[in-house]
């Protein structure tokens, strides 16, 4: 498996399974077993995705040992805090069934208490519990002021990264200060395979949407971590290490480009009202609404339109 070495000198896999969506009971851990027998090594889960215990039972399915893999999750939110991120972390590694991650990234940014999150982690860090540890969905000036705020500069950045919504200048922010892009929904949850300029260089090069994609992403350098509970789809995403995609038809899908993110208004006030049913209405919900309200104000959710 193809990696890149991160600012701390570990390896990641350039390519891992994503399992956002991907139910707890039985679902997930298909999923992860059969991407691992396909040649997978990396698997992106998050607190929020609930299903960091079916991860677990993927990886033990596949018979590969841990000491193999590389597995991301993610703090939550409602986890973030110096105290509680230190709680959610060693809960996340009870349901990994396992004693150390490989990377541990912030799944949102959340003013000032993502820098006591960040606190808590470089401490994990330094005890040897996280190999790595980076951010989500932070935009320049989030990094910026992570940045004069932290002892340790994060090894990773996920984002949102596909054909209509690639960040041209936190790509090069990011490049030039040394932290790792990922790419999430980089299929644009599956709508980009329909893309007709991407099903046109599909054909020249005799291969699928979805891998043009892949192959594009993984040429500019970005981690990619596509979902897929198909395993013929799963064997699909991982074949893009056998072709290279020409200068001209980099710049084609470049400039789809439309700075238009899958992340609406609609999709969090969805997830906040299936939080609420959750939660069943207890003290955790106004947390939850508070900080949703104040990281979509104060700090920004999405990239700014160019
Ligand atoms: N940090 C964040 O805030 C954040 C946000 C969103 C996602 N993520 C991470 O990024 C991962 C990937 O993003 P995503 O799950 O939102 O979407 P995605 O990977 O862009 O797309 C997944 C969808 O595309 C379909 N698909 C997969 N391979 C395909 C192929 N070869 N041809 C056609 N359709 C295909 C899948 O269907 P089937 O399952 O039926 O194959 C699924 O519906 C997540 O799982 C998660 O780990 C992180």
């Amino acid at each position: 498996m193809l990696t890149v070495k991160l600012n701390n000198g570990v390896e990641m896999p350039f390519i891992g399974l994503g399992v956002f969506r991907l139910d707890e009971n039985g679902e997930v851990e298909k999923a992860v077993a059969s991407a691992i027998k396909n040649g997978y090594r990396m698997i992106d889960t998050a607190y929020m995705y609930h299903n960091e215990a079916g991860v677990a039972r993927g990886i033990q399915m596949s018979g590969v040992p841990r000491s193999e893999m590389f597995i991301t999750s993610k703090i939550g939110n409602d986890q973030q805090g110096y105290e509680s991120a230190k709680e959610a972390f060693y809960q996340t590694l009870k349901d990994l069934k396992t004693d150390y991650l490989d990377l541990y990234l912030i799944h949102w940014p959340l003013g000032k208490k993502t820098l006591e999150t960040w606190k808590a982690m470089e401490e994990l860090y330094e005890e040897g519990l996280i190999r790595a540890i980076g951010v989500s969905n932070f935009q320049i000036y989030h990094l910026k002021f992570l940045f004069s705020n932290c002892r340790i500069v994060p090894a990773v950045n996920q984002v949102e990264f596909h054909p209509f919504h690639w960040p041209a200048e936190l790509y090069d922010f990011c490049r030039e200060k040394g932290i790792q892009l990922a790419a999430w929904s980089p299929l644009m949850i599956g709508k980009a395979v329909k893309i007709p300029e991407i099903k046109k260089i599909a054909r020249v090069y005799q291969k699928t949407p979805a891998q043009i994609i892949l192959r594009w992403i993984h040429q500019k350098r970005v981690v990619i971590i596509p979902k897929s509970s198909s395993t013929n789809r799963i064997i699909e995403n991982v074949s893009i290490f056998g072709f290279v995609l020409e200068n001209e038809d980099m710049t084609k899908i470049e400039a789809l480009n439309k700075n238009e993110s899958l992340v609406d208004g609609r999709d969090r006030i969805i997830y906040l009202l299936e939080m609420l049913w959750k939660l069943k209405f207890n003290k955790t919900i106004y947390r939850l609404l508070f900080s949703a309200i104040y990281s979509r104000f104060t700090f920004g959710l999405k990239s700014k339109r160019a």
